[in-house]
């Protein structure tokens, strides 16, 4: 574990590259950069603002699980690679831990189980990295990033500055944060501070957690066990990316209001949702594309994961715009179906025209 506030010269040294991508996005989109960059070194984000500037556009890149890249990605992209874990703060109500941006989120949560800095067990094998977890506020199994964020330093690019924000500053939403809905480009997130309660509770509430036999099994649930759980829970049900391209769930869980919720049980009484704190249900995404039949189907090299009807994969040598023509087709069935929009979780990126 290195410590993320050692000093380091700052360096100019940013030079950008032509680079393929088809390896830096977990669908295995084949993706093409003309002008590429690593960022490894906090000493490099003022260079990289410059450089910025003389480009249409810069898309910055973590670990590239939650995106739908074009053929040909225009203007500059980021690579983003700081690395670093350490604790920071011994809190009575907090452990605080630092990881930089770079950091694969799983090797984390992992890291921090093993220190018995628990508290994030639930957000196991989440692909991605650090940076990216704020930006779509990652969740499951009753926890979201903003449940366990103390603060995140974000480099704001146009402006030259690194930024202090709080977890209030992020205004984090389901899946939704600032930095998602500013424009891309703007802020390059470079650590994020986790705050890790003390004493430990563990979240059970998730029914897959509750069902998991290895849990319900007796002894005290601990963190490791349920982080174990939830590693069992996500294997059976989603693709691994080294295995077979996918960006986890393709499309987010729509809200309803009450009235439309209840017209829709009236019809479909098997419908899937969960009541929200401001009276609003949450739709199972998963349910109603699995009711229109789409389930381990495929439209060319792109299809539905045949265990999650959530999960677009890439079933060989697809390209965004197969992915996208079968998203177009799912949102069309299950909007003339139920009447529901279907949003992409994915940024999906424009290509060069
Ligand atoms: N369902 C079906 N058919 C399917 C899939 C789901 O009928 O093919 C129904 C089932 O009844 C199931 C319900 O939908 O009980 C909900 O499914 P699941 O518990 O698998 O969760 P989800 O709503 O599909 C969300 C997150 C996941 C997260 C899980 C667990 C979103 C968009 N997705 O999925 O997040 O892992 O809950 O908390 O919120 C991700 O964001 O990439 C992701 C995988």
């Amino acid at each position: 574990m290195s410590n993320l506030s050692a000093a380091v010269p700052p360096l100019c040294d940013l030079k950008p590259e032509a680079r393929d991508l088809t390896a830096c996005n977990t669908l295995g989109l084949a993706s093409h950069a003309s002008a590429c960059v690593v960022i490894e070194r906090i000493g490099q984000l003022d260079a990289l603002s410059e450089l910025a500037r003389c480009h249409a556009s810069l898309l910055i890149l973590g670990g590239g699980s939650n995106v739908v890249l074009p053929d040909r990605v225009p203007g500059l992209v980021a690579r983003v690679a700081l690395r670093g874990l350490c604790r920071v703060q011994e809190r009575e109500d907090a452990w605080i831990v630092e990881a930089a941006a770079g950091e694969a989120w799983h090797d984390v949560v992992s890291a921090c189980i093993a220190q018995g800095w628990d508290g994030l067990e639930n957000l196991a094998l989440i692909p991605g990295t650090v940076g990216a977890a704020p930006v779509q506020n990652i969740g499951a199994y009753g926890v979201e990033l903003a449940d366990r964020l103390d603060s995140v330093q974000a480099w704001h690019i146009p402006g030259r500055r690194m930024v202090h924000m709080t977890a209030a500053d992020c205004r984090f939403a389901y899946r939704d944060s600032v930095f998602k809905r500013a424009h891309p480009g703007e802020w390059l997130i470079v650590s994020v501070r986790l705050a890790l309660p003390r004493p430990w509770r563990p979240v059970l509430d998730y029914p897959d957690l509750q069902r998991d036999a290895g849990l319900s099994a007796g002894a005290p649930p601990t963190a490791r066990t349920i982080f174990d759980a939830v590693c069992r829970i996500r294997r059976a049900k989603l693709p691994d990316p080294a295995t077979i391209g996918n960006a986890g769930s393709f499309f987010k869980n729509p809200l309803v209001d009450a009235r439309a919720h209840d017209r829709l049980l009236a019809r479909f009484p098997g419908l899937v949702s969960y009541v929200q704190s401001d009276g609003r249900y949450k739709l199972a995404a998963g349910w109603l594309i699995d009711q229109c039949g789409w389930k381990g189907r495929a439209l060319g090299s792109a299809g539905v994961h045949d265990r999650q009807a959530l999960v677009l994969v890439n079933r060989g040598g697809a390209k965004a715009d197969d992915v996208m023509a079968l998203a177009r087709a799912i949102q069309r069935d299950v909007m003339s179906r139920y009447g529901v929009k279907l949003d992409p979780e994915p940024v999906v990126v424009a290509g060069q025209v």
